[in-house]
C-alpha cells in the first residue's frame, strides 16, 4: 500500500473525488482491520478534500457511538433518531442539511459547523454506522458530495 496519499488540487471538487476514492480502494484493499480502516480513511478525507470534520459513529446497542475521526472534539454518543446521525440511522438514508441551525434537533458539537452531510453504511440490511461531514461554510455539500462519499461507504461496506 502507498503510504503517501497523492492529492489533487483541482478546484473541482469531483476531479479531487476522482483522484481519491481509488486511493481509499488501495489503502484498505488488505486490512481487514475495521477500525484501522476507518482511521486512515478519515485522515484521507480530511487530507484530499479540506473537510472541517469527519468520522463515523459506530452503532452500538441502541446508540451511535463515535469512532475514528478527524477533526476538533465531538459528542461521543447519539441516539436513535437524534440529530442529523441519528436521523440518518433511522431513515436509512444520506442526508444534507446546508445550513444546520434549520434542522430540528442538530447536535451541535461544534459551533462553527455549518453544513453537513451524513451517510449510512450498511451490513445485512442494518445501519451499522455513518459517515458525518461537516463543513464551517453554508451550503458545503451537494448530490456530487453524496454520489462520491456514496461510493466510499460501499468500499467501507466489503470490509464489514
Ligand atoms: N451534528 C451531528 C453530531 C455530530 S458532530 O457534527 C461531529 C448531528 O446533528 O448528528
Amino acid at each position: 500500500m502507498a503510504e503517501e496519499l497523492i492529492i489533487s488540487t483541482s478546484s473541482d471538487k469531483q476531479e479531487r473525488y476522482k483522484a481519491l476514492i481509488p486511493q481509499i480502494e488501495a489503502l484498505v484493499a488488505d486490512e481487514p482491520d475495521l477500525i484501522a480502516n476507518l482511521s486512515n480513511i478519515a485522515a484521507a478525507l480530511k487530507q484530499a478534500m479540506n473537510f472541517f470534520w469527519v468520522g463515523f459513529y459506530l452503532v452500538k446497542e441502541n446508540q451511535l457511538v463515535l469512532g475514528p475521526f478527524q477533526g476538533p472534539i465531538a459528542c461521543t454518543r447519539i441516539n436513535f433518531g437524534k440529530g442529523v446521525c441519528g436521523a440518518a440511522w433511522k431513515e436509512r438514508k444520506t442526508i444534507i442539511v446546508p445550513n444546520v441551525d434549520e434542522f430540528p434537533g442538530h447536535i451541535a458539537c461544534s459551533s462553527a459547523s455549518k453544513s453537513e452531510i451524513v451517510l449510512p453504511a450498511f451490513k445485512d440490511g442494518e445501519v451499522v454506522m455513518v459517515l458525518d461531514v461537516d463543513s464551517d461554510q453554508l451550503n458545503d455539500f451537494d448530490e456530487q458530495d453524496a454520489a462520491a462519499l456514496q461510493q466510499v461507504m460501499h468500499i467501507i461496506e466489503r470490509f464489514l
